[in-house]
């Protein structure tokens, strides 16, 4: 069957998973990304149970352990200081993966390693976007910012949480998708070179009143900082300016203040952090994910947000799931034969398969998140309802129960499977 000519919105970890997938079938593929250069940034991410899968099908594990951080597990501590029982990575490749799995990166070094395997076959073009797109029967012409006028069979948005293609696409609908969860998250690093082993540990501070703290170090150099609190407990920083960086740090700090625990240190690291960044989480729910000949893959469809810890195993799922059902629909793009074309509607049977493969499980990572518009509300918040937590948290990690990933994040995929892609494991 012909090449099919791909354009991918987007160079992050669902974009560039998709490049891989879809040029290692012999398709033509150019990738978009708004940023100047390969956005490599971030802060630790990992995989989960069907993203863990596409990773190894991918043959990418050996290149993935080769950059991975050496976190070795999540510790509860209290605001003097008090640990609270310990959840040890399980490296047993059995069973679910604890809070700290055994496949954890920064984002910015498996973004980088995903376009380093992919960059050979697949065209990178870097600062452009898609300002307008029109259909025919037979094709999908785009308008780049560039004043480019390109046309392609298919158009793929992997441009992220704020996805532009998404709003293309549906409009109005699109706005109404996307449902904030409450919940504030403010993200950065702190300089401080390591001094004990013990500081590769996650290590988190849960605080009366809906807010906690997380702290991980992936770099000797330096440790990352997560903070995280309930928006209807957040006023000011919810009156900060939009993009005013320093005024949304003030928001925040204000929150936190007197915490306790290295709560100073944190906020000072804060005041002189140059990466922070601060989030309003927010899960996208779309009613379908493709129209005429553009599909949306990772966050910009089904974005999950940080609270599932599936974010990045969606991502690189979608992706391999709608490469492998355009193999099986469209084939592959090895025999050219230059007059054909790949008819519409085996494209449209790719897309549709693609979603309905996918969504029982997307569905099952967003349960009870994507309808709840304050999320940690219905959380412990008092004293004494946090004192039961760090209890409980003790009792289990002393029973060594393996409570995180099920119960907390949402790695239990309830029976889905991975489909299995023939034409993905015979391809070079
Ligand atoms: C800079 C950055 C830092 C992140 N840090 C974290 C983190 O610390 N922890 C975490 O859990 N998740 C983080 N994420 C989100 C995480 O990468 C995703 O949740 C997940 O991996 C799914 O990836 P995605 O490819 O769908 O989206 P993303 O990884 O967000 O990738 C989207 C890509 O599209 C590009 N883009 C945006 N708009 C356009 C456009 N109009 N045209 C072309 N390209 C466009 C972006 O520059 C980006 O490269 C981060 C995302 C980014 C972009
Ligand atoms: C993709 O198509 C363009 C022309 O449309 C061609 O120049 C390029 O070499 C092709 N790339 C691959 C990888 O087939
Ligand atoms: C890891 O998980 C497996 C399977 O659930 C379990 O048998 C094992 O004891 C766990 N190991 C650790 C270190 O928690
Ligand atoms: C992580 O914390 C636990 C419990 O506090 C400790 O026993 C362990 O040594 C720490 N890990 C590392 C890498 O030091």
């Amino acid at each position: 069957m012909p090449q099919l000519k791909v354009l991918i919105c987007g160079g992050g970890i669902a974009g560039n998973t998709l490049a891989f997938c879809l040029s290692k079938l012999g398709h033509n593929i150019t990738v978009l990304e708004r940023h100047p250069e390969i956005r490599a940034s971030g802060l630790q991410v990992d995989l989960r149970g069907p993203g863990i899968q596409v990773l190894r099908r991918l043959g990418l594990e050996e290149a993935f352990r080769a950059r991975t951080v050496p976190e070795q597990g999540l510790q509860l501590v209290d605001a003097k200081g008090k640990s609270w029982g310990y959840f040890p990575a399980n490296k047993s490749g059995k069973g679910f993966q604890s809070f700290t799995t055994d496949f954890e990166i920064m984002r910015g070094e498996l973004c980088q390693l995903l376009y380093d395997v992919s960059k050979e076959r697949v065209e990178y073009q870097f600062g452009k976007w898609v300002r307008e797109s029109s259909e025919t029967e037979a094709y999908i012409e785009v308008l780049l910012s560039d004043g480019a006028r390109e046309r392609f069979d298919l158009v793929v948005g992997a441009d992220g949480s704020g996805s532009q293609m998404r709003k293309m696409l549906f409009g109005d609908e699109a706005c109404s998708a996307v449902h904030p969860i409450g919940v504030y998250a403010g993200y950065f690093t702190i300089r401080q070179p390591v001094r004990q082993a013990e500081e590769y540990n996650a290590t988190v501070l849960i605080c009366p009143g809906h807010k906690g703290i997380m702290t991980r170090r992936g770099d000797p150099e330096k440790y990352q900082a997560y903070l995280l609190c309930r928006e209807k407990c957040a006023t000011r920083l919810g009156n900060a300016r939009k993009g005013d960086v320093e005024d949304e740090k003030r928001g925040l700090a204000e929150v936190f203040r007197g915490a306790g625990w290295k709560t100073e240190e944190i906020l000072r690291g804060l005041a002189d952090a140059d990466d922070f960044y601060c989030e309003r989480m927010a899960v996208a729910a779309l009613d379908r994910w493709s129209r005429g000949r553009v599909v949306l893959v990772g966050d910009a469809a089904y974005c999950p947000t940080a609270m599932t810890g599936m974010g990045t195993s969606c991502g690189v799922t979608g992706a391999y799931t709608l490469a492998g059902e355009i193999g099986k629909y469209c084939g592959n793009g090895f025999n050219t034969d230059e007059c054909d074309v790949v008819a519409k509607d085996r494209l449209t049977a790719a897309l549709t398969k693609y979603e309905e493969t996918l969504r029982p499980f997307i569905t099952t990572v967003q349960k009870g998140i994507a309808d709840s518009d304050d999320y940690m509300g219905g959380l412990p918040s008092s004293a004494m309802g946090i004192r039961l937590v760090y209890i409980m948290f003790w009792i289990t990690s002393l029973l060594r129960l393996d409570v995180l990933a099920k119960w907390v994040l949402r790695e239990d995929t309830k029976g889905w499977q991975l489909p299995e892609y023939k034409v993905m494991d015979h391809a070079e």
